[in-house]
C-alpha cells in the first residue's frame, strides 16, 4: 500500500474504505492492500451465494479438512456442544461479573470474561495445567487477532508456537485414551470427534486454535463493541433504554467484527465491469452493505430503536451470508446478549476515553476504553428493561 494510503488507513480505516467504494467507476474496486472488493450492495450478496464463489471448500478452514462435509461435520460439532452448555456459560456468568473490577480495560476484560466462564468447555479441567494457562494466555497474548504492532506480532507468535508444542503433544495423549463413551467434553473432544481419523494431530491442533479464536475472539470483542458503542450514546451511568438484544444487533450493523469475507474467484469471469483472474480474491465487506444508504435510513447513526421494526432492515450480514455462513451464529448472538445482560443487570455502566473508529487488522475491533460498572440497586423507574 502507497505511504499516504497507508497513513489515511490507519486514522480511520472504515472511511478509508467507505471512500475507496464512493469513489469507484466499476461496481468493483480494487483494494490497495490486494484484491478487489464489491462495491454495489446486490452484486455482494450475489458473490455470498453464488454457488460458483463458493462450491468445494470454504475459505475459514483453508485446506485443513479434505471435504466440505468434514467442514460441516466439524462446524456441527463445535456448535452443538457449546449450545448444550449455554446453561453453564450463564451460571459461569452470573459467578464471574461481579467480580470484575469496578474499572476494567476493555476490549481485554470481555475476552477474558468470555474465555473465563467458557473455559472448562474450551478444555476439560482434567488436561494438563501447563496446556490450561497457556491458552488462558493466549486470550490476552495477541492470539485472538492479529496486532498492528510487529512487537505484539513477535510476541504472539512466541506464544502461539508453545501453546501448539503443547496442545499436540496432549491431541496425542488423548487420542491414545480414545473417545469417552460420556461423549465429547470439551471443545477438543468435539473436533477429535468430528474430524476424519487419519487427521494429523497438527491440523487438529491447528483446527481447535481457528475454533478457539472465532468463539472467544468473535464474542468477546462483540461484547466489547456493545458496551462501547452504547456506553457512547447514552448519557454516563443511566440505564440503557433499550432491549439487549437491540443493543448487540445494532452494533453488530454499524461496526461489524468481521469487516471483510473474501472468495476466491472461480474462472476467468467479469464481475461488475471488471475481468477477474482465476484465484483473485473477491471480498465482500458487511460494513459497506450495513451502511449503504439505499438499504438502510440513517445507516451512520448508531439507533438501536430500528430493530424495533425489523421490516425496515436493509441486507444484514455480520456472520456472512449463504452457504459458508458462520456455524455458530445463533449460539454466538445468544452468548452476546447473555454476556452484555450479565454486565448490565442492576449496574449502572460508563464509557471513559473510547471513540467508534476500530483497529482494523484481519478484524475491526474497538480501541482501548475503561468501563466502570458500579452496582449501586437501581430505583424501578430507571430499572432498564431486559431483552
Ligand atoms: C459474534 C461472534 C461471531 C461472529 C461475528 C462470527 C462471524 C463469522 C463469519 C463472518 C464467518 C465467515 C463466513 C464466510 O466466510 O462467509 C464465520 C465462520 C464460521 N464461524 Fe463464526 N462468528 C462468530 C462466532 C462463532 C462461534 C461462537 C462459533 C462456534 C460455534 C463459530 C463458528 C464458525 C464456523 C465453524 C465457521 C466456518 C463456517 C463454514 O465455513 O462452514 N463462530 N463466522
Amino acid at each position: 500500500m502507497a505511504r499516504g494510503d497507508l497513513r489515511r488507513f490507519h486514522r480511520d480505516p472504515l472511511g478509508f474504505l467507505e471512500d475507496l467504494s464512493r469513489r469507484r467507476s466499476t461496481d468493483v474496486f480494487r483494494l490497495p492492500w490486494g484484491g478487489w472488493c464489491a462495491g454495489e450492495t446486490e452484486l455482494a450478496l450475489a458473490v455470498l451465494r453464488d454457488p460458483g464463489f463458493n462450491a468445494g471448500l470454504s475459505t475459514f478452514y483453508g485446506d485443513l479438512l479434505p471435504s466440505r462435509s468434514a467442514q460441516i461435520a466439524v462446524g456441527h460439532a463445535v456448535r452443538n456442544i457449546i449450545r448444550a452448555r449455554l446453561p453453564e456459560y450463564r451460571e459461569n456468568l452470573a459467578a464471574a461479573v461481579p467480580r470484575l473490577p469496578a474499572a476494567g480495560r476493555w476490549p481485554e476484560t470481555g475476552t477474558a470474561l468470555v474465555y473465563e466462564c467458557l473455559a472448562d468447555l474450551l478444555l476439560h479441567p482434567a488436561a494438563a495445567p501447563e496446556l490450561r494457562s497457556l491458552l488462558a494466555r493466549s486470550v490476552g497474548g495477541g492470539l485472538l487477532i492479529r496486532s498492528p504492532l510487529m512487537r505484539e506480532r513477535a510476541r504472539a507468535e512466541i506464544l502461539r508456537s508453545r501453546l501448539f508444542t503443547a496442545l499436540i503433544r496432549h491431541i496425542g495423549r488423548r487420542r491414545g485414551q480414545g473417545v469417552d463413551p460420556g461423549g465429547p467434553r470439551d471443545l477438543l473432544d468435539a473436533v477429535l470427534d468430528a474430524c476424519p481419523r487419519e487427521t494429523t494431530d497438527e491440523v487438529v491442533a491447528e483446527l481447535y486454535v481457528l475454533l478457539f479464536r472465532s468463539i472467544v475472539g468473535n464474542v468477546g470483542y462483540a461484547v466489547a463493541w456493545t458496551v462501547l458503542l452504547a456506553g457512547l450514546h447514552h448519557p454516563p451511568g443511566a440505564p440503557w433504554p433499550w432491549p439487549t438484544d437491540w443493543i448487540v444487533r445494532e452494533s453488530a450493523r454499524h461496526r461489524p467484527f468481521v469487516w471483510m469475507v473474501g472468495r476466491p474467484v472461480p474462472h476467468p469471469i467479469e464481475c461488475g465491469g471488471v475481468a477477474l483472474r482465476p484465484g483473485t480474491i473477491l471480498s465482500v465487506s458487511p460494513y459497506l452493505l450495513h451502511h449503504d444508504e439505499r438499504h438502510w435510513s440513517r445507516p451512520d447513526a448508531f439507533d438501536p430503536e430500528r430493530w424495533a421494526h425489523p421490516d425496515k432492515r436493509g441486507p444484514y450480514l455480520p456472520f456472512s451470508a449463504g452457504p459458508f455462513i458462520c456455524a455458530g451464529a445463533a449460539v454466538a448472538q445468544t452468548m452476546t446478549t447473555d454476556t452484555v445482560a450479565a454486565l448490565a443487570a442492576d449496574a449502572r455502566l460508563t464509557v471513559l476515553g473510547g471513540h467508534t473508529r476500530p483497529v482494523v487488522t484481519n478484524a475491526a475491533a474497538p480501541c482501548a476504553f475503561t468501563l466502570s460498572r458500579t452496582t449501586e440497586p437501581l430505583t424501578r423507574s430507571h430499572a432498564p428493561e431486559r431483552r
